[in-house]
């Protein structure tokens, strides 16, 4: 929300991003590729400082994980083994008339949302004729009009379920002619039938063109971590429970690529897969939730801005599943997600490749294939979720105003801003010398041009949690001013005091202890 009122799009995101150098579309100069986005040079920081949280939660803080990277090609037998080349699909259908095409359960779950929509519609309404003695919760459970609705949406989601679990594609099309759902670009209901789309991109290798050189770009980094799970458990000595973490680019060719970097076609995840004993499962799931929530509330983003969603429709590997979702300008939606595993991948790989996946657990004297618990998170996803909660327009007291990222400081591209008050009387030279000092420990920028108040906008809009200000007064007592971006109060320092002050709140190790 900008101000408590007016609600922050991400429009407003993605345009702030594009100008301060965040995110640009990809290619723009040949009027960009859809779903896929390049980092500027903030961009690129802040998502280095997203990686490094994680990657020091994970394995620097957890004596028993250990960090791989493994190749984005893998051997295609790989995808047949992890069931991607068979069940790794979107049902998929295009409109006759307008040529567009969408994924059909998409369409039916925007539907769904039309009618909530209603909802949405008929409580403001009467919010706004009882005032201050309207109880939500009872027009909701007694209003007609409402419970009409809410009944509509439950038997959508009912049969849309149920096709989804049998794959049921007839059924599925049926439902859309049911719901007379039209093309939201021509308005057409001229459909084709639903089919399956596999949503792996595939390429050659080498020189051969055919189906025998066939190769894909992985969907998911977890299979990297499968398939070496032997090298790494021999190489560093590991025994279970212990977990591989890896951080990487994995491409899906989505349907529907949209919401800006939330969903697109090239991208990163952060996953960890940890190996542990058959029947520890529930144990662990439950461990790994707590810990992860753990890890993002640390942050200060907001703990309401979190919740957990159970997975109903469970992935062809999983015997548990659960989301943690965050509630980004479009909604709640997936950031993160928690699954049991069981041993379906690494038994899956000992059948296809012929090569024992065994563990011999020297406690009970037997050899068994590991269960996986997997904790994934998009590194995108995250991005969008830091800046959703963060981008901020503020009416300050004065009747300006401001647009501010309140970037978490340990996450903000550059800690400090370096700014001599004006460019002469020695003050640039003065300035470039804390600077030279101070880099070492903290991203530092330097800005001497324009005015300084222009300087601590600029600062403000790419999150920066502190400005030093040198001046005359520096000059004659080597003391600086230092302004906090969220309360953008001043106060007077020593330089000898200052890596102290900006260590206060940046520091990641702080927050790594905390958590
Ligand atoms: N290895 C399990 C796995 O890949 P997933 O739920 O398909 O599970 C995990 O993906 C995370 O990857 C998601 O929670 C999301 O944050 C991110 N992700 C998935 N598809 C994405 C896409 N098209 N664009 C951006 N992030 C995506």
């Amino acid at each position: 929300m900008a101000n408590g009122d007016e609600l922050i799009t991400l429009k407003n995101i993605a345009s702030h991003c594009k100008e301060y150098g965040f995110i640009y579309p990809s290619s723009e100069i040949y009027d960009g590729l859809s779903a896929t986005y390049d980092y500027g040079p903030n961009g690129s920081e802040l998502k280095n400082n997203i990686k490094d949280y994680w990657w020091k939660a994970m394995v620097r803080m957890n004596e028993n994980i250990v960090g791989i990277d493994a190749a984005i090609f893998m051997h295609p037998t790989t995808w047949k083994a992890s069931g991607h080349v068979d069940a790794f699909n979107d049902p998929l259908i295009d409109n006759k008339d307008s040529k567009k095409r969408y994924r059909a359960d998409v369409l039916i779950e925007d539907q769904i949302a039309k009618i909530q929509g209603k909802i949405d519609k008929e409580v403001s309404k009467a919010a706004k004729r009882f005032g201050d003695a309207f109880d939500q919760e009872q027009f909701l459970n007694t209003n007609e009009r409402v419970l009409k609705y809410q009944s509509q949406i439950s038997e959508i989601e009912e049969k849309l379920k149920a096709s989804m679990g049998s794959g049921n594609l007839k059924a599925m099309k049926d439902l859309i002619d049911e719901l007379e759902i039209a093309d939201p670009v021509s308005g057409s209901r001229n459909w084709t039938d639903v089919r399956q789309f596999n949503l792996m991109f595939s390429t050659e290798l080498g020189s051969v063109a055919d189906e025998s050189g066939k190769i894909y770009l992985r969907p998911e980094t977890a299979q990297g971590i499968f398939v070496n799970y032997l090298n790494v458990q021999k190489t560093s000595r590991m025994k279970l429970p212990f977990g591989i973490a890896q951080i990487g680019k994995a491409f899906r060719n989505e349907i529907i690529a949209r919401q800006f970097i939330f969903r697109m076609r090239e991208f990163e995840q952060m996953e960890m897969q940890f190996f542990i004993q058959p029947g520890s499962e529930k144990e662990w799931y439950e461990h790994w939730k707590e810990k992860r929530m753990r890890w993002h509330k640390a942050l200060g983003l907001g703990d309401d801005r979190y919740r957990f969603h159970d997975h109903l429709n469970l992935a062809h590997y999983a015997n548990a599943a659960c989301d943690i979702e965050f509630n980004f300008p479009m909604g709640f939606k997936e950031l993160e997600g928690i699954h049991s595993r069981t041993n379906f991948d690494l038994g899956s790989h000992e059948k296809f490749s012929g090569k024992k996946l065994q563990y011999f657990d020297n406690n009970t004297n037997e050899s068994y294939v590991p269960y996986v618990l997997e904790t994934s998170i998009g590194l995108d996803r995250m991005f969008l979720a830091v800046m959703s909660a963060a981008y901020q327009e503020e009416k300050l007291e004065d009747g300006s105003e401001r647009t501010v990222l309140k970037i978490p400081p340990v996450l903000a591209p550059n800690k400090v801003a370096v700014l001599p008050l004006v460019d002469k009387d020695g003050l640039p030279e003065k300035a470039l010398k804390i600077m030279d000092d101070i880099k070492f420990d903290f991203n530092a920028i330097y800005e001497a041009k324009d005015s300084i108040g222009k300087r601590y906008r600029r600062q403000d809009a790419i999150g920066t949690p502190y400005c030093v200000t040198i001046d005359n007064e520096t000059m004659e007592d080597d003391s600086v001013t230092i302004r906090d971006r969220d309360t953008m109060q001043q106060e007077r320092v020593s330089i000898a005091e200052l890596k102290d002050r900006l260590r206060d709140k940046t520091d990641l190790n702080k927050l790594l202890r905390s958590i």
